[in-house]
């Protein structure tokens, strides 16, 4: 896999993979990190006077309404406003007068193509990672730069497929994920202490098994605590956590064969009986495994950390974990977020852009979009 200064790129035509999967509010950007993670590479290209088509995905297109939606015209505004300079949105990503319109750029432009993910309605050509579209993308430039470190898990065709037909390499961006990342993959330092929290246990099974082989602390919060607690036969009453009969039974067992290393909240903010937050008896005895260890690696939160009333937890674990000076690493999407809303994006050693594409990369040290890249 080649990186972006070894590929000779100077005056050629780029298609340029982002992760502008940003939440929006009708047509409000709630965070615009990860468009701001995009900016040292298009300024890398834009010095080598560069034409730079950019593909990116919003959200999923399940629906002709989705179509109109989800559309990155605004992602394209923020861009423009961040860059101090045109960014030409065109509002189809397929097509000849899209081929056509790219062929009449100059040098030095930015055009910003639709979603590619409206190619996923009616039939998933994007997301199955379809090569007559992939070889499409490939058709508007020389080389591919794929900087699009959220979305590598996923082999679609537009990170993935498009390899198959340029020389491609990985920008700034996955450069410097992979090299902040790759110390929980590989000679990790003991004790490595993990916080996991959030609301998706079934999903995060598997990363959670991955973890506890390698880790010395499992620290829990929200739902995935729930849903061990619940395994253990506690009644959480409505609150976030597993039905999955299966995967409660597999948490049982993994609590009895890493006896002691699966750490549970003892205390917690309740409303109307339902668990949305940990208490502070449970933050002091999380203190004392955090001021333990040598590197901790958090993702997810301890509650429902968007409500006023549940703040708590959240800020309190990371109030721990900057006061311990510790090696911190921060897994994305609402972590990054939580991280962000209670002001400490610059206190820890490495914040990821990415949520799933973090988890992937750190359970087996792959990521399918990069295994093409290696082609
Ligand atoms: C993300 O925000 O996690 C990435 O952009 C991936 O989005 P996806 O889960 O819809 O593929």
């Amino acid at each position: 896999m080649k990186k972006i200064n070894e590929l000779d790129i100077k005056n050629k035509n780029i298609i340029l993979r982002c992760d502008y999967n940003v939440p929006m509010e009708g047509n409000i950007i709630k965070d615009n990190s990860k468009i701001k993670k995009s900016i040292p590479t298009l300024r890398y290209l834009l010095n080598n006077n560069c034409k730079i088509v950019i593909l990116s995905h919003l959200g999923r297109v399940k629906s002709e309404e989705d179509k109109q939606k989800k559309t990155l015209k605004y992602v394209g505004q923020e861009l423009s406003n961040l860059l101090e300079r045109e960014v030409k949105f065109v509002d189809k990503c397929t097509g000849e007068k899209v081929k056509e319109f790219v062929d009449s750029c100059n040098k030095g432009d930015i055009i910003l193509l639709e979603n590619t993910r409206i190619m996923d309605y009616p039939e998933k050509l994007e997301s199955g990672n379809n090569l007559d579209l992939a070889k499409f993308w490939a058709s508007l430039g020389d080389i591919f730069v794929n900087d699009a470190f959220g979305s590598v898990h996923r082999a679609h065709a537009s990170t993935a497929g498009i390899a198959k037909f340029i020389p491609h390499c990985i920008g700034f961006l996955i450069e410097e994920e992979l090299k902040n990342l790759s110390i929980l993959v590989k000679n990790t330092p003991h004790p490595f202490c993990v916080f996991m929290g959030g609301a998706k246990v079934d999903d995060k099974l598997p990363i959670i098994k991955s973890l506890l082989n390698r880790c010395d602390f499992l620290l829990t919060g929200g739902g995935i605590a729930n849903s061990f607690l619940k395994a253990k036969g506690a009644d959480v009453g409505n609150s976030i956590a597993t039905n999955d009969e299966g995967i409660l039974a597999e948490l049982k067992n993994l609590m009895d064969k890493y006896k002691g290393k699966i750490i549970l909240p003892i205390d917690f903010t309740l409303d109307d009986g339902i668990i949305y937050d940990i208490g502070s008896k449970s933050l002091d005895l999380y203190k004392k495994y955090i001021d333990n260890s040598e590197i901790i690696f958090v993702n997810g939160t301890c509650g429902k950390f968007e409500d006023e009333r549940f703040t708590e937890g959240t800020s309190g674990l990371f109030k721990i974990l900057k006061n311990s000076n510790k090696k911190v690493i921060v897994g994305g999407g609402d972590t990054a977020s939580a991280v962000k809303k209670f002001g400490y994006i610059d206190d820890f050693a490495f914040v990821s852009s990415g949520g799933g594409a973090t988890l992937e990369y750190i359970t087996d040290g792959k990521l399918a979009a990069l295994e093409w890249m290696e082609l």
